[in-house]
C-alpha cells in the first residue's frame, strides 16, 4: 500500500470521508491519492498555485494509476474550486497565516457539513483565529512526529457559532499534555512565545500583543 508518511497519514485520519475532498497546495498529490486508494473518499481534486507542483502531482498519479480518479487544478487557494466539488477541504504543509488567508478568501466554505483538515507548519494561532471568527468548531488537534519534527494537524466543522478564544487556547490550542509529542510541541510553542515576548519587550512595539502572550503563557502554565 502507498505510504504518504506519518504527517499526511495523520491528516488523512481526520478526514470524515464518504464524499469529495479538495486538497489545496497539493504539491505531489499524496494526500488525495492516499484517500482515494484507501477508499476513504470517493472523489478528489488536487489543487496547486504552481504548474511545477501540478506536474509532479500528475507524475505521482500516473505511477499510482489514479489519473482518471483525481482531478488536477491550477488554483490560487480555492479560487477555482466550486462548492459542489468539495465536502471537505484540506490545506496542509503551509504557514498558518497563508492557510487563514486561503480560507478567508473563500466565504462559500462556511456552510454546515463542511469539514476542514488543516496542517499549519507555523503560526497555528492564525488558523485558530480564523476558525473561531468564522463559525468553525475545532473537533480534533493532534501532534505527529516525523523524523525530528513535530507536526500539528487539526480538523474543524462549520456550525456557524462565532467564538472568542482565550489567549491560552489561541496560542496553545486544546492539546492535552498527555502524550510525549503533545508535551514537546507545547514546550516548543512556549519557547517561541517567550522569544517573541522578549522581542516585543525590548522594542516596546506592541504592548497589547505582549500582554496577550503573557496571559497565554501564564494560563497554560509556561511562565518562568
Ligand atoms: C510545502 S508544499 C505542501 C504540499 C502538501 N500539501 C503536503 O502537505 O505535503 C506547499 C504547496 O502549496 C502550494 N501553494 C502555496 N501557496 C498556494 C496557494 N495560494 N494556493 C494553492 N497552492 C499554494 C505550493 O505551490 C506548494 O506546492
Amino acid at each position: 500500500m502507498f505510504d504518504p508518511g506519518r504527517r499526511l497519514a495523520a491528516a488523512a485520519q481526520l478526514v470524515r470521508g464518504g464524499g469529495s475532498i479538495a486538497d489545496i497546495g497539493t504539491d505531489h498529490a499524496y494526500l488525495p491519492a492516499f484517500l482515494i486508494l484507501t477508499g476513504k473518499c470517493t472523489r478528489a481534486l488536487a489543487c496547486d498555485i504552481g504548474k511545477g507542483p501540478l506536474l509532479s502531482a500528475e507524475r505521482a498519479l500516473r505511477c499510482l494509476g489514479l489519473t482518471e480518479k483525481i482531478g488536477l487544478r491550477l488554483s490560487d487557494g480555492l479560487a477555482e474550486v466550486s462548492p459542489e466539488e468539495a465536502d471537505e477541504i484540506a490545506v496542509c504543509g503551509m504557514g498558518g497565516t497563508l492557510i487563514a488567508r486561503i480560507l478567508s478568501d473563500a466565504p462559500w466554505i462556511r456552510h454546515p457539513g463542511m469539514r476542514l483538515i488543516l496542517q499549519p507548519m507555523t503560526h497555528a494561532e492564525d488558523v485558530r483565529g480564523y476558525l473561531a471568527a468564522n463559525g468553525f468548531r475545532v473537533t480534533d488537534e493532534t501532534v505527529t512526529a516525523q523524523g525530528k519534527r513535530l507536526y500539528l494537524c487539526m480538523a474543524a466543522d462549520y456550525d456557524g457559532v462565532i467564538r472568542e478564544l482565550s489567549p491560552a487556547v489561541y496560542y496553545f490550542g486544546t492539546l492535552a499534555p498527555d502524550r510525549p509529542e503533545n508535551i514537546r510541541y507545547l514546550e516548543k510553542q512556549a519557547a517561541r512565545l517567550r522569544k517573541q515576548a522578549e522581542g516585543l519587550r525590548l522594542t516596546g512595539s506592541d504592548p497589547e500583543a505582549l500582554a496577550l502572550i503573557g496571559r497565554a503563557l501564564a494560563c497554560a502554565g509556561y511562565l518562568e
